[in-house]
């Protein structure tokens, strides 16, 4: 039996803590927060007893796993003395809220290859996103011509007051890139590859006063491939969650909104039909807890990240590419202070 400790006990911990139950393989011995009611209000509902205040105490236990589910700013400190302490570690998005806190947390996993280090993207463990990406390593699009993706969603001035962190450089690092859409650039990453260069422009447009960061932006860009690409993001708009992604190749067009087909086009009916077949929506596996936008994918990612351990392998979100989709992030972040086009730096 794998024991497993939780730092962190606010809006994401029980989308861990339910994950981490559903693995017969694991026991949550352990939950951290510095306010000690919040940790306790969370294992009075799961049945878990101890609870502290510390990172170190839980790091000082005998939890084989830590699950980082605090604010951006103090994933660096605790990945890397939970590294130190031999723990495997994963950890949620973003990974990091500057490139030293990059460089230190992926240094730290790689000076550790015998434990198993990743990084939260839940969504590239949904069925939608895995048969897409096979469908596109498999060519069926012919030539990839060029990308958009456009993602809309709406955050209150009262939910960025919700918490000290939430809006500021230092505690969160950015807005709606690094925290809302980083799910889809990391989407884009894990369908396109890497991105090589790109230019940005971003603004603060309905959350003055309020926010020190951008909740707009926009960036165009071309991946390793030569592939082009461009984005919209913003999350000032008169919309819950959308994301909008389409695709151009010579043989087949898809729009894909909400990580679902909404409209696939191809001069051949049987690639069309092909195409459907592949991304059918009902085989999604099921969701289990928090915001339906958090999607299904956190149960099969702690379960990968969990066989990883037991098998001594790599899962498939390392958290050394959780940390380039970051770096992606805060390359947007460095052109549109720059004005100029920026490489993305590789971990
Ligand atoms: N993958 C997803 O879909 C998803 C969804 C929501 C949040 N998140 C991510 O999860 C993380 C947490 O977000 P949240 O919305 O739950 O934030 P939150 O503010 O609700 O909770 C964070 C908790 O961490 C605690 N904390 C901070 N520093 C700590 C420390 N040193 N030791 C112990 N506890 C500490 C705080 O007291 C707080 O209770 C963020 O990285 C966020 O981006 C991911």
């Amino acid at each position: 039996m794998l024991k497993c400790g939780i730092v962190g006990c606010g809006v994401i911990a029980p989308t861990h803590i339910e994950g981490f139950q559903a693995i017969p393989e694991v026991k949550i011995t352990c939950l951290c927060d510095l306010e000690l009611e919040k940790a306790k209000k969370l294992g009075e509902k799961y049945g878990i007893e101890n609870c502290c205040t510390d990172y170190r105490e839980l790091l000082a236990s005998d939890v084989d796993i830590v699950s980082v589910c605090t604010d951006h700013a103090s994933h660096a400190q605790i990945v890397c003395d939970a590294i130190a302490a031999g723990k495997h570690v994963i950890c949620e998005k973003s990974l990091g809220r500057t490139f030293d806190d990059l460089e230190r947390m992926t240094a730290a996993a790689k000076a550790h290859p015998e434990l198993i280090t990743a990084g939260i993207f839940q969504h590239r463990y949904e069925y939608s996103n895995i048969a897409l990406r096979k469908l596109l390593q498999e060519n069926k699009f012919g030539k990839l011509l060029c990308v958009s993706l456009n993602f809309a969603c709406y955050r209150s001035n009262d939910y960025y007051r919700s918490g000290s962190w939430r809006g500021t450089v230092a505690g969160e690092g950015g807005g709606i890139l690094i925290n809302q859409a980083i799910h889809h650039l990391d989407q884009l990453r894990y369908l396109f590859g890497d991105v090589k260069r790109l230019c940005a422009l971003s603004a603060n447009l309905t959350h003055q006063g309020v926010i020190e960061v951008e909740d707009t932006a926009v960036f165009a860009a071309e991946f390793e491939s030569g592939l082009m690409l461009t984005v919209t993001a913003t999350n000032s708009a008169s919309e819950d969650w959308r994301s909008f992604l389409t695709i151009s190749g010579s043989e087949a067009y898809l729009e894909y909104i909400n990580e679902k087909p909404s409209y696939i086009g191809s001069r051949d009916p049987a690639r069309k039909e092909e195409i459907a077949a592949a991304l059918n929506p009902e085989k999604e596996n099921k969701k289990v807890s928090g915001k339906s936008y958090y999607g299904a994918g956190h149960t099969g990612q702690l379960a990968d990240f969990v066989r990883a351990v037991l098998e001594k392998r790599q899962p498939l979100e390392t958290m050394t590419d959780a940390a380039n989709s970051s770096a992606l992030i805060l390359t947007v972040y460095k052109s549109a202070a720059s004005g100029k086009w920026e490489e993305v730096p590789r971990y």
